[in-house]
Formats: structure tokens, C-alpha cells, sequence
């Protein structure tokens, strides 16, 4: 089977003054995470949808499940964990309730990317079914710099070879259980991203296309951007 993973286990800190986590704030006539939920109930190739919410939030999500998503059987709710990857850990125990197969692929996705695409989720499947873990990435456009004391520059990648990360990030579930749990908890406090853990324990994590318009909400300026970019795709559709 295949299983979108809505990761929305965070309360946005770095949005600021905001009453609500980010994933529940509006963006045209309904809330982010609804947006990001739709896409992956309604792509041909995606079974079954997790969302792992704050636990705080939970009642919350629930009641916006009932308002959008009633009578929706393949849509579960689970409490996220305390950073992003036991989140996907959570929402990998809820699924192996229903499923045991080695084969079962995830397709995990920030709740906070509205404008992820058909194209991206059906590549990311294409991907980790046939190499097992995949990251959509979109080329760099500005040079890297990279410092590893905050003071001066240690290196500068060369451009062509640098990406800049997005999701999805999809996996075949089997592996994703057998690099986290052979994780230490040193090295879990300081890997955030799920596939540095593939990498860390030395698997080839492949590449897949994301865009520009795939942006991540995380400072209020960003939250603008998605309001002006929804507008925007709503009047060419209009025209
Ligand atoms: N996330 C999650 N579980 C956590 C922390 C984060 O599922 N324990 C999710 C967020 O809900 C978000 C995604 O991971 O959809 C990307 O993380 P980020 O943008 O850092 O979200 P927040 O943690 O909510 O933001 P901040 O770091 O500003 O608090």
C-alpha cells in the first residue's frame, strides 16, 4: 500500500504572533493543512492518509476532519512526536496496525506546503518503489556558503552540485523502521531530517523534482507569499 503522511506535529514558533499553529491558518477559504490533506486523498495512487498532529491540536484537527473530510474512511489521525522524525515514527505505528507489508511505501509531507503537486507525490512514489528512499530537492539558485564557526566562510560548495531540500520525502516503511531504530539518541538530538538518517546509516537517498512554488511556511513573509501565490493560481484558472 501507499500512505501520504501529513506531518503536522509543530506549533510554528517562528511564525510569531499568530493565535494558531500555522497549519491551521486560512489560506483562501480553508486551512493550510485541508489544502495539503486534499491533495494526497485525492491522488490516484495514494490509499490511505496519516496526519500526525500536536497532540494539543488533536481535538482540533479531528473537528476540521469532520467539517471537510466526513465519512472519510482511509484518513487517520495520530499524536505526533516531539520533533519531526518521531512524528513519521508515530504515524509508521499507526499504519503497521492496518498493514505488515515490507513493501508499504510513505510519502511524507509538511503540512505547511500547500502547493505541493500530483507531479512531485506520483515521482516520489515512482522513486521509493524503485530505490527506496527519495527527497525532492529544486537546484540552488544563490551560492551556498557554508560556516562552520559563524565567523567566516569554511566552504562554498560549487553551485551545480547544491540543492535546496523540500517534500516530499518518501520511503519504503521497512527501512525507514530498521535506520531509526538503529539510531542513537545523540544522534537523533541532532538529525532533524529523516533522510541525513538514511544517509548517516548509508544508504543512497535518490533525488526527485520539486519547484519553486513547493514553499514551506515558516515566518509570516512566507504565509504572505502563499496568499498572494493561491491568488494568483486562482485567477489564471479564472481567465
Ligand atoms: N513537525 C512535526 N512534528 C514535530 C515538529 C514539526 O510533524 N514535532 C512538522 C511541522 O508541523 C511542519 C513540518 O514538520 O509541518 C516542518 O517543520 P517546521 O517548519 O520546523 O514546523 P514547526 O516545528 O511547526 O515550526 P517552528 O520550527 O517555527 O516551531
Amino acid at each position: 500500500m501507499i500512505f501520504g503522511a501529513i506531518l503536522a506535529g509543530g506549533t510554528g514558533s517562528r511564525m510569531g504572533n499568530y493565535t494558531l499553529p500555522k497549519q491551521f491558518l486560512p489560506l483562501g477559504d480553508m486551512p493550510i493543512i485541508i489544502h495539503v490533506v486534499e491533495k494526497f486523498l485525492v491522488h490516484p495512487k495514494i490509499d490511505c492518509v496519516v496526519i500526525g498532529v500536536n497532540p494539543e491540536w488533536h481535538q482540533y484537527m479531528l473537528d476540521l476532519i469532520e467539517k471537510y473530510f466526513p465519512n472519510q474512511s482511509n484518513l487517520l489521525l495520530v499524536d505526533g512526536g516531539t520533533d519531526r522524525n518521531s512524528t513519521i515514527d508515530h504515524i509508521i505505528c499507526e499504519i503497521r496496525k492496518h498493514s505488515q507489508n515490507d513493501d508499504d511505501i510513505i510519502v511524507t509531507h509538511d503540512a505547511v506546503r500547500p502547493f505541493v503537486t500530483v507531479k512531485m507525490i506520483s515521482d516520489n512514489i515512482t522513486l521509493a518503489k524503485k530505490y527506496g528512499i527519495c527527497d525532492t530537492v529544486i537546484p540552488a539558485t544563490d551560492t551556498i556558503v557554508y560556516s562552520e564557526n559563524h565567523m567566516y566562510i569554511t566552504d562554498i560548495p560549487i553551485r551545480k552540485n547544491v540543492y535546496q531540500g523540500q517534500t516530499p520525502q518518501s520511503f519504503q516503511i521497512k527501512l525507514f523502521e530498521d535506520v531509526y531504530h538503529a539510531m542513537t539518541k545523540e544522534e537523533l538530538d541532532t538529525v532533524t531530517d529523516a533522510c541525513k538518517m538514511f544517509m548517516l546509516k548509508g544508504h543512497q537517498v535518490y533525488l526527485a523534482e520539486g519547484h519553486v512554488s513547493n514553499i514551506k511556511i515558516t515566518y509570516a513573509d512566507d504565509y504572505k507569499s502563499a496568499q498572494i501565490m493561491l491568488g494568483s493560481m486562482n485567477g489564471e484558472k479564472m481567465s
